[in-house]
C-alpha cells in the first residue's frame, strides 16, 4: 500500500524526450511507445506526457499491488470522462461519494447476478448471427458492437419497445463523439450550432434525457417494480447510507456511464476472441467440443488469454492527492500514476512466455489479481467485470455451437486505438459456415453458467 511521506520527490528514470514527440508517439503508436520504452527501463519509467503532464508508468506485480491497495484518500480518479458523462457519473465521483455509489452499484453488478441475464444475452447473439452470410469473409466488430449494445440496453437500462428502439439510434453516435471531446481542452467544448460536434452531442443529451425520464417514470408505475432484475430498476431502489436514493439526474448520467465503459471494450475483445480463435485451429475444435459436451472450464481460460495477450484497455491511472511513496519512488502530489496493462501482461516476470497466446496457462489456475489486470483493480476496479465476463462467454459459446469458423494462415491483425478501447486493425474478421452437425442445447446447463 502507498503511504503519504515528507521524504523529497524520488521519480524513476524516463526518457527525456520533448512532451510533444512523446504525444506524438503515443497518438500514433501507443502500443509500439510503451513497449519500446518498457524495455528500455524495466516497465517503470517517468514519462511528460500531454493532459497528464509528468506521469510515473508502472508494471511491476509488487507497485501494482501497492498503487490498488492504496485508499482514495490518497489517490484520485485521473479521467476526465466524467467532464461529458455528466456529475452524476462514476468518473465524477471521488472520495467519499465515490464509495457510496460503488457500494450502491456492486450488488447489481454481482457474479451471482449474471445467470439472470444470460438468456437475453444468447437472444441478442441469435437475433444478430441469423444474417452472417457463410463462406465469405466479413468484420465481426460491428456485429458485435449491436449485440453488447443491445445487451446493456435490455439488461441494464430495462429498455423495450420504442425507447430501445430510440436509444439505439442515438446512443451508438453519440458516445464515441462525446468520448472523442473529453480529451480536448474545456473551451473547445462550445456549442457552435448544430452542425458543431459539441452542438451535436448536446441535442442528442437532451433527447437522452427526455427517454430516460420516461422511463423512470414507467419504471415507478409498474406494478411488477419490485421483482425487477434491470440495472436501471435497482438503482431506483438502492439507498444511501442516510436513507437518500440516487437522483434521477444522476441515474441518466450514470447509465450512460455503464454504456460508455461496456458497450465496445466487450464489443472489442470479442473480435480480438474471433481474430485469435481463427488462428488457432487446434484450439478452436477443441473448445467446439467442449462446448458440445457441455463444459466451459477452457472456453472461460481462453477468454482470459485474450484479454492478456489483446488487452482492449491498454493502461488505468490515478493521480496522486498528497506526496506518497510507492515502493522505492517518492511521487509528488498532483502527478499521474499510469499501471500499464499491456506491460504488465507482457512481462515475462509475469507470465512465461508472455508474448506466446496459450489459454492452456490458465487451466486450472485463477489469473492473479496484480499481474492479470484488464479491468483495473482495487477501489475502482471495473465494476461490469462479471457482466462482461458472463456477455463474452454466453456469445463465444453460442457462436461455435452454431457455427464452424474458416481458420487461417494470415497474420495477426495489428492493433487500432478507437480511442476508448483497442481493436483488431480489420475489424476481427471472419468466415462462418453453419454447422449440420449441431448438438441442440437451446438452455445452458448448470455447469455453462457463468460468473467471473
Ligand atoms: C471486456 C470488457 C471490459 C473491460 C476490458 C473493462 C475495463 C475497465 C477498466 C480497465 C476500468 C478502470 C479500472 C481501474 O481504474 O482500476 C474500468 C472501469 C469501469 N468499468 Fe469496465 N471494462 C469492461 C466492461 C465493462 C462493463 C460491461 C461495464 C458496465 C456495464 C463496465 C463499467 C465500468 C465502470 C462503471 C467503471 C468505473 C469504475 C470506477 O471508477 O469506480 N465495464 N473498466
Amino acid at each position: 500500500m502507498a503511504e503519504a511521506t515528507t521524504e523529497p520527490v524520488r521519480l524513476p528514470p524516463g526518457p527525456k524526450i520533448p512532451k510533444a514527440l512523446v504525444g506524438i508517439a503515443f497518438l500514433t503508436a501507443r502500443h509500439r511507445a510503451v513497449r519500446a520504452i518498457g524495455k528500455r527501463y524495466d516497465g517503470t519509467f517517468t514519462v511528460n506526457l500531454p493532459i497528464f503532464g509528468e506521469a510515473v508508468v508502472i508494471s511491476d506485480r509488487d507497485l501494482i499491488k501497492d498503487l490498488f491497495t492504496t485508499s482514495g484518500d490518497l489517490l484520485g480518479r485521473a479521467t476526465n470522462l466524467g467532464t461529458v458523462l455528466g456529475p452524476g457519473s462514476t468518473f465524477s465521483l471521488d472520495g467519499d461519494e465515490h464509495r457510496a455509489r460503488r457500494k450502491l452499484l456492486v450488488p447489481p453488478f454481482h457474479g451471482k447476478r449474471m445467470a439472470g441475464y444470460e438468456a437475453i444475452v444468447e437472444d441478442e447473439v441469435l437475433r444478430e448471427i441469423a444474417g452472417w452470410p457463410e463462406g465469405q469473409e466479413f468484420e465481426t466488430l460491428q456485429p458485435m458492437m449491436r449485440i453488447t449494445l443491445n445487451a446493456i440496453l435490455r439488461t441494464v437500462f430495462g429498455a423495450q419497445g420504442g425507447a430501445l428502439d430510440e436509444l439505439r439510434e442515438l446512443l451508438p453516435p453519440m458516445v464515441p463523439l462525446a468520448s472523442r471531446m473529453a480529451v480536448l481542452p474545456t473551451f473547445l467544448r462550445r456549442d457552435l450550432g448544430p452542425w458543431s460536434p459539441w452542438g451535436r452531442v448536446q441535442r442528442s443529451r437532451r433527447r437522452y434525457d427526455e427517454i430516460i425520464a420516461s422511463l423512470i417514470a414507467e419504471a415507478r408505475t409498474d406494478p411488477a417494480f419490485a421483482e425487477r432484475n434491470d440495472v436501471l430498476a435497482l438503482m431506483l431502489q438502492a439507498r444511501y447510507d442516510d436513507g437518500s436514493p440516487i437522483s434521477d439526474g444522476h441515474v441518466a448520467d450514470e447509465l450512460l456511464t455503464l454504456l460508455a465503459a461496456g458497450h465496445e471494450t466487450t464489443a472489442t475483445t470479442l473480435a480480438w476472441a474471433i481474430e485469435r480463435l481463427r488462428r488457432h485451429p487446434r484450439l478452436l475444435s477443441r473448445l467446439t467440443e467442449e462446448v458440445d459436451a457441455g463444459g466451459s472450464e477452457l472456453l472461460q481460460a481462453t477468454i482470459w488469454e485474450v484479454q492478456r495477450t489483446r488487452p482492449v484497455v491498454e493502461a488505468t491511472s490515478r493521480v496522486a492527492r498528497e506526496r506518497i511513496r510507492l515502493g522505492e519512488w517518492v511521487i509528488p502530489k498532483g502527478h499521474a500514476i499510469i499501471a500499464s496493462i499491456t506491460m504488465s501482461h507482457l512481462s515475462e516476470r509475469n507470465f512465461a512466455d508472455a508474448t506466446a497466446f496459450n489459454p492452456d496457462r490458465f487451466l486450472g489456475a485463477t489469473p492473479d489479481t496484480h499481474t492479470w489486470i484488464p479491468y483495473g483493480g482495487g477501489i475502482r476496479r471495473c465494476i461490469g467485470a462479471a457482466f462482461a465476463n458472463m456477455e463474452m462467454n454466453v456469445t463465444l459459446r453460442t457462436l461455435l455451437r452454431e457455427f464452424e469458423f474458416g481458420t487461417t494462415y494470415s497474420p495477426g491483425e495489428r492493433r487500432h486505438s478507437r480511442g476508448i478501447a483497442t481493436a483488431p486493425a480489420r475489424g476481427g474478421r471472419a468466415v462462418v459456415y453453419r454447422r449440420k452437425d449441431k448438438s441442440v442445447m437451446q438452455t445452458p446447463s448448470d455447469a455453462q453458467r457463468v460468473s467471473a
